[in-house]
């Protein structure tokens, strides 16, 4: 069996599905899975603010992103949970409530380091199985319909072209307060792409049984619709 051959046929109990959305940053995957988990009323489980957690502490330290063996260790001995409903999603790191620090452009940078150190991506796709495993969940990330659940019931995976996704993006960061430039925005969201989409462990790919959504021209409301159509039974 290929790692992303065992999609599930979607014949489990409705509130026990596996669904996996997956896709390139800013292409509106958490907001997307937010919606789609509260319409469906199952749990969102936001993978990538795992790993920002992990760049967070690790910069908190002082541990160097780029030392392979120590980040490994920090994520091993790190306690990340999520916890809450999805409109309110909260995650901690070792008892503390990091939410807040994890969407500074900084963190941004730093996820996409140690994202791509082996020992990391160990530690937290264990631990992502094990959050997932009893069902009931919208998953979001980039592996998770390649890596984490390769059984799970449902796949998407989202796509928007990368001048929308900045501009999205951009957008949102100006709502929050930072101040960065779309173009240095743009050509992070490049960078992020290819780091995601290059390194060794768990490249950044389409599961050969994913639904492919294109968002550049839809509306959120409109990607949840197309997601939900194939998801049955219908809400
Ligand atoms: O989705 P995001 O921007 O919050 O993710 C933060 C970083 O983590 C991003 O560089 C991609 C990486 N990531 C990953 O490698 N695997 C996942 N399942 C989720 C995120």
């Amino acid at each position: 069996m290929t790692p992303d051959s065992g999609a599930g046929d979607g014949s489990r109990e409705p509130c026990r599905l596996i669904i996996a959305i997956d896709g390139p940053s800013a292409a509106g995957k958490s907001t997307i899975s937010r919606l789609l988990a509260r319409r469906l009323g199952l749990q969102f489980i936001n993978t990538g603010a795992m790993y920002r957690a992990v760049a967070y502490k690790a910069s908190r330290s002082g541990v160097d992103v780029f030392d392979t063996g120590s980040i490994s260790r920090l994520a091993d001995q790190s306690n990340i949970e999520l916890k809450g409903d999805p409109d309110d999603l909260r995650i901690f790191c070792d008892g503390e409530d990091v939410t807040r620090a994890l969407r500074s452009p900084e963190v941004s940078r730093l996820s996409s380091i140690v994202s791509a150190v082996p020992g990391v991506r160990r530690a937290m796709v264990a631990a992502q199985r094990k959050m997932g495993e009893r069902g009931g969940v919208v998953l979001e990330g980039r592996d998770i319909g390649t890596q984490v659940f390769p059984q799970a019931d449902y796949k998407f995976f989202l796509v928007a072209d990368p001048e929308v996704r900045a501009r999205r993006r951009w957008e949102e960061e100006r709502t929050a307060g930072h101040e960065l430039t779309f173009d240095q925005l743009r050509s992070e969201i490049d960078e992020r792409d290819r780091r995601d989409e290059t390194r060794g462990d768990s490249p950044l790919r389409r599961a050969s049984d994913a639904i492919l959504i294109d968002s550049s021209k839809l509306t959120i409301e409109e990607v949840v619709e197309q997601i939900l159509e194939r998801i049955r039974p219908r809400s």
